[in-house]
C-alpha cells in the first residue's frame, strides 16, 4: 500500500515511519522540514520506500495537488503544532491554523484523492479537566479541553468524525504521554518528554531533580507506531474513536531508579524545591482506558518500563547520544 504521512519529520511521525517502512510499504512523508538524517540513514536499510515532499498543510491548494498526485490509499494525518502553556497565546492563530485549518485541508485533499483510509491522531488533551476529575478515561469520558491545542486537537478530530459520518472510513487516535526514539527539539512543539530530557541530562552529567514521582500511563513510541499500523492494516471498518495508552502506570521516579539499574550513571532525586525536569503541568492526568484498543483494534502495547528502557538506550547510543554508564562515571 502507498501510505501518505503528514507530519512524518516529528517524534510521532518518524516512529509511524519507521513502523511502515519496517513492513515494506511504499510511505510519503510530508512536512515543513526534512526527515532527520539519522532516521534517513536507518529508513534506507528497511524494506519500504520512503519518498518526501516539502508542505504546510495549512496551504490548501499544495494539499489537494499533493494528494492527487501521489494518490495514497491510506492517510496519516500527524503534523500539528503543539506549544507549551508559555508560548500559548502568542501561537494561537497558527494553532487553529495547523491543528484544525490542516487537518480541514488533509481531509477534503484524501476525500477528493480516494484515499481507502484516514487515520488522524488526536490526543489525550482532549480530555483537559476531565483527566483529573475521572479514575480512568475512556473515549465516552466527557472531553473537556483546556489548552488552545487541546481545544484544537477536539475540534479537529470532532471534524473528522463528522466525515466518518458522511461516508469516510476513517478513525481519529487520542494518543497519551509518549517517550522514546527520534523525539526530538523541534520550534513547534514545547512538550518534549521528561524520558528525553533525563537522558539529554545523564548526557551531560548534570543532576537530575524532579517535581514530582509523575506517574502516568507513558507509551513508548514504537508502540505508538505500531498502533498506528495497525489501525491502518486494520480488516473492516475501523473504530471511530481510540485510546493509544499503554494500560499500564510507572512513574518518572520508576524510569530513573530503572536506568539506574540497567547501568547508567544517573545522579537523581526528587526535589520539588529545585526541580529541573518540566513534566509541563502541575498534575498528572488520568491513565487512558486501553479496553477499546485491545478489544475492538486488537492491539496491545509491547513495550513496559525495562523492556523501553533497553530499547531506547540501544537506539540513544546508536545515534550517538552517548549516555553515560556508570562504570564510566
Ligand atoms: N508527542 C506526544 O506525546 C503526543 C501526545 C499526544 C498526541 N500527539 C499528536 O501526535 C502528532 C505528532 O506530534 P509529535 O509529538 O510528533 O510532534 P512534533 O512536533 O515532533 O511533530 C510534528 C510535525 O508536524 C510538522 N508540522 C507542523 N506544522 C506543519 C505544517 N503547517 N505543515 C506541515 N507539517 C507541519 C512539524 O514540522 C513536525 O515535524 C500530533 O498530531 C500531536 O498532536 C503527540
Amino acid at each position: 500500500m502507498t501510505v501518505l504521512v503528514t507530519g512524518g519529520s516529528g517524534f510521532v511521525g518518524l516512529n509511524v515511519l519507521e513502523a511502515l517502512l519496517t513492513g515494506g510499504e511504499t510511505v510519503i512523508s510530508c512536512d515543513l522540514g526534512p526527515v532527520p538524517g539519522p532516521a534517513l540513514e536507518t529508513f534506507g536499510s528497511l524494506s519500504g520506500t520512503l519518498h518526501e515532499e516539502t508542505l504546510d498543510v495549512r496551504d490548501r491548494a499544495a494539499v489537494l495537488a499533493l494528494l492527487a498526485r501521489f494518490r495514497p490509499s491510506k492517510v496519516v494525518h500527524a503534523a500539528a503544532i503543539s506549544p507549551a502553556a508559555e508560548a500559548e497565546l502568542e501561537a494561537a492563530g497558527n494553532i487553529v491554523a495547523v491543528n484544525i485549518g490542516g487537518t480541514v485541508n488533509i481531509l477534503d485533499a484524501a476525500y477528493s484523492a480516494g484515499a481507502d483510509r484516514i487515520v488522524i491522531l488526536s490526543s489525550a488533551a482532549v480530555y483537559g479537566r476531565a483527566g483529573f476529575r475521572f479514575p480512568i478515561l475512556t473515549e465516552e469520558t466527557p472531553a473537556e479541553p483546556t489548552s488552545i491545542y487541546g481545544i484544537s486537537k477536539f475540534a479537529a478530530e470532532q471534524i473528522a468524525l463528522r466525515y466518518r459520518d458522511l461516508g469516510c472510513d476513517l478513525a481519529a487516535l487520542r494518543l497519551g504521554s509518549i517517550f522514546g526514539p527520534w523525539e526530538h527539539v523541534t520550534s513547534v512543539r514545547g512538550t518534549i518528554s521528561p524520558m528525553w530530557q533525563i537522558l539529554e541530562f545523564a548526557k551531560q552529567g548534570r543532576p537530575i531533580r524532579l517535581p514530582r514521582p509523575g506517574r502516568r500511563d507513558w507509551i513508548y513510541g514504537r508502540d505508538v507506531g505500531a498502533a498506528v499500523v495497525a489501525t491502518l492494516d486494520f480488516p473492516g471498518r475501523v473504530p471511530a474513536l481510540v485510546n493509544i495508552g499503554a494500560g499500564s502506570q510507572w512513574s518518572v521516579a520508576d524510569f530513573c531508579s530503572q536506568m539506574s539499574e540497567v547501568g547508567v550513571a544517573l545522579d537523581w532525586a526528587i526535589d520539588p524545591a529545585e526541580a529541573n525536569i518540566d513534566y509541563h503541568g502541575p498534575r498528572d492526568r488520568a491513565p487512558l482506558s486501553t479496553v477499546a484498543l485491545r478489544e475492538f483494534l486488537d492491539f496491545s502495547p509491547r513495550f513496559d518500563i525495562r523492556s523501553a528502557i533497553v530499547d531506547y538506550l540501544a537506539w540513544a547510543e546508536a545515534k550517538c547520544r552517548q549516555v553515560p554508564r556508570q562504570d564510566q562515571a
